[in-house]
């Protein structure tokens, strides 16, 4: 028994969730539920970015004033995630001036003290959808490719955090082992990016006339600058778990266990975070799990593009734990996984309509029509080898495949060893074979518990009551 702390990225609360956003969300609740089955103390936070000038734009074009547009959107965020059964013990929100500021406070002033931060002249381009700066290089046909939209150009004064200084010190942490990055493609990605040497970032921005004072942290000692939006939210992490409030809190939990991300922000948190917590003298989370991207006709589904698939529409006429199955099952946490809507249906017709619940719906009719009582619960509750290695290296979709490959060969064994004609024959061979079937189902059930939580209940449930359910899973044509 330990301690396990997991995290997935604070959202931009601009719209409502699309399938990319759940997607972290989903991955880091197996894990959180992996672990409180193994026993670990877990801590599962996630969140919302708000200091953004994403927000302020977004609110601006609504008429809303910006906070009522804040608390509406993190609404449907904290809904589709509780439709989800996203078991998060925390949701944590930047503009919270109690719980979130101190600690960006307390880590501002921590640079400073280290000498890190000091003031210069900056212009540049600044890319809202990034919320960051980027280089006339980086730009297609004068706009961002990633976002299809131009930069502002920007002229200021602003507070710089020298990133230059810690490339060595990561990447030290990196090689061994403290801080770990996985996949190992990550890893190197990050190897190469230090060795072609870090640049300081610009770390605040001159408050804004269209800002509301509920947004944006104000730098210490000078309320004329705001914290640039990524120094604010990397400290979630820290402050949720008591940075700069609770110095006990923080103890019992940091460092983090694991950071889950996508690898469209692994370099914030690859190399600007563990900067910010070396310069503070605060350790640094073990790993960072950085997923591919859900593509969409080929392109990262995001907002900006307008090519997502809305995940409570799915989960409408599907049901959760049907897109809970997708997002692990055929979605590699490694790589980026083009997903539509017809291949998302495919998946559920062969492996959930035809699959899981056609065969929880034979086996728990041989049962109710054949045994007397139901089954005994088998025991120990023990996880094998073949998944606890795969989780723990966090391949969810080889550890789904293993169960499938389990839900496969139960299918054949009824198949092959025909319960329903056995039990004419010899009842008590046919008895005995339909417990073993029953039993097998049981442990397929809880193997499923971290991915499918109300699936694997009602199995368990269906086969302790010894009754044939309702369908599992409808097909869909
Ligand atoms: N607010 C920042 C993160 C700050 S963490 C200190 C941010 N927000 S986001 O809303 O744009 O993205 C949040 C997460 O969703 C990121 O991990 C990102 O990779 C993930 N996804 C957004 N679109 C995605 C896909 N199409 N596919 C998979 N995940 C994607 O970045």
């Amino acid at each position: 028994m330990g301690k396990y702390f997991v995290t997935t990225p604070i959202f931009y609360p601009n719209a409502r969730p699309h399938l990319g956003n759940v997607y972290p969300t989903v991955l880091a609740d197996v894990l959180a539920r992996y672990h409180r089955l193994m026993g670990d103390e877990t801590y599962f936070l996630t969140g919302t970015d708000e200091n953004t000038q994403k927000m302020v734009d977004a609110a601006l074009k609504t008429g809303a004033r910006p906070k009522d547009f804040l608390d509406e959107t993190v609404e449907h965020f904290k809904k589709t995630f509780d439709t989800l059964e996203i078991s998060y013990d925390q949701f944590i929100r930047t503009t919270d001036q109690q719980l979130h500021w101190p600690g960006a406070i307390k880590m501002w002033n921590a640079l400073v003290a280290s000498g890190d931060i000091y003031k210069k002249e900056y212009e540049g381009l600044y890319c809202v959808g990034h919320e960051a700066f980027i280089t006339e290089k980086d730009l297609v046909d004068g706009k961002c490719p990633d976002h299809g939209t131009a930069p502002e150009h920007l002229a200021e004064e602003n507070y710089f955090f020298k990133l230059s200084k810690y490339g060595e010190h990561i990447k030290q942490a990196i090689q061994s082992g403290v801080f770990q990055i996985k996949p190992e493609e990550r890893k190197n990605e990050i190897l190469s990016l230090i060795d072609s040497g870090l640049e300081d970032v610009s770390f605040s921005r001159p408050k804004r006339d269209d800002w509301p004072p509920e947004l944006g942290v104000p730098v210490p000692n000078d309320p004329s600058q705001v914290m640039y939006v990524w120094c604010d939210a990397l400290v979630n992490y820290a402050s949720a778990v008591g940075y700069g409030r609770d110095d006990a809190l923080f103890e019992a939990w940091w460092p983090a266990d694991v950071h889950v991300l996508g690898k469209d922000i692994l370099r914030f948190h690859a190399a600007l975070w563990p900067a910010m917590l070396i310069s503070a003298g605060v350790p640094l989370p073990k790993t960072l799990l950085v997923h591919g991207l859900i593509l969409s006709g080929g392109k990262k589904m995001s907002k900006s593009l307008g090519n997502v698939i809305d995940p409570v529409s799915l989960m409408d006429e599907y049901g959760v734990d049907a897109v809970r199955y997708y997002l692990t099952r055929h979605i590699s946490p490694f790589n980026d996984g083009d997903m539509t809507v017809e291949s998302f249906k495919d998946a559920y017709n062969g492996s959930l309509a035809n699959g899981l619940g056609n065969l929880v719906a034979r086996i728990m009719k041989l049962a109710e029509d054949n045994l007397t009582a139901p089954i005994m619960r088998p025991e120990p509750a023990v996880f094998p080898q073949e998944l606890t290695e795969t989780i723990e290296a966090f391949e969810c979709n080889r550890a789904m495949d293993y169960i499938w490959t389990r839900i496969q060969q139960l299918d054949a064994r009824i198949t092959g060893e025909e319960p329903f004609k056995l039990v004419k024959t010899d009842l008590e061979a046919g008895k005995k074979l339909i417990s073993e079937l029953a039993v097998e189902l049981y442990w397929i059930a809880r193997f499923l518990n971290p991915f499918m939580p109300a699936t694997s209940e009602r199995i368990k449930q269906t086969i302790l009551a010894n009754k044939k359910p309702e369908s599992l899973f409808k097909r869909i044509d």
